[in-house]
């Protein structure tokens, strides 16, 4: 018992896939088409980098960071959506609907179109707008989750922008963020890289 939940926690934590996928087809994202498909013109692409150095500071919220390469981890988190379009404002207005959220972390994710497996270990990329919230702020120094491998394919981040909004100053240090950082930001990470990465 202890032991599959050490091994469990073991697997979380060195990023590694548990399962071997099926190679059943996964949703697509609405993000730009990236050519040629590879991790590197994902993290280089002009266009992913406009999107985010172009976007909108949503009102009554505060710009953190601008167009970096990881996505953030920081205390509470909330869950996250997947967007249409890279739209700051509405990824700000689901945060301002959740009574805890006080802080978003919009980017987009190089994901694969196939449920990676032996059989299909690179399949072909579709690239995921998500919007995460988070229950304290993002900061530069929290927003270091680069993505992972999944046997050959590069689950990869581009265009990560981080905003606060009024409520990240009152909560910060209080009893409202149980897990204190940066041990819990170093378990976490690569968990949820998981999480983020297949979706649940
Ligand atoms: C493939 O795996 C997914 C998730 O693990 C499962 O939901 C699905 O039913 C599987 N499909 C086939 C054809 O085995
Ligand atoms: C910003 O905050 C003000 C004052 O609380 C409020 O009236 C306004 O509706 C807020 N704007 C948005 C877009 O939430
Ligand atoms: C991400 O950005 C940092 C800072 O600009 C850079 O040093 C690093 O090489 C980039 N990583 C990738 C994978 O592009
Ligand atoms: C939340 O996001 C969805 C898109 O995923 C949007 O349709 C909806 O209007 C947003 N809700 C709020 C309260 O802004």
């Amino acid at each position: 018992m202890i032991l599959v939940s050490i091994l469990t926690l073991l697997g979380a934590l060195s990023g590694v896939q548990a399962q071997n996928g099926n190679c059943t087809k996964l949703p697509l994202g609405n993000g730009p088409t990236i050519s040629p498909d590879n991790s590197y013109a994902f993290l280089q692409s002009k266009e992913l980098a406009a999107f985010a150095n172009d976007a909108p500071t949503p009102s009554n919220y505060t710009q953190s960071f601008k167009n970096l390469n990881a996505s953030s981890t920081a205390d509470n988190y909330l869950g996250y959506i997947t967007l249409d379009s890279y739209d700051t404002n509405i990824c700000a207005s689901n945060c301002t609907a959740k009574d805890e959220c006080q802080a978003i972390n919009i980017f987009f994710e190089r994901d694969p179109t196939l449920d990676v497996g032996t059989e299909c270990p690179n399949p072909p990329s579709t690239t995921m707008i998500k919007c995460v919230f988070w229950g304290s702020a993002v900061t530069k120094k929290n927003t270091n989750n680069g993505g992972y491998m999944n046997k050959a394919f590069v689950v990869a981040v581009a265009g990560s922008n981080g905003y606060y909004n009024q409520k990240a100053g009152k909560v910060e240090g209080s009893t409202a963020t149980a897990i204190s950082a940066p041990s819990a930001a170093l378990l976490f990470a690569p968990l949820l890289a998981l999480i983020l990465g297949n979706g649940l």
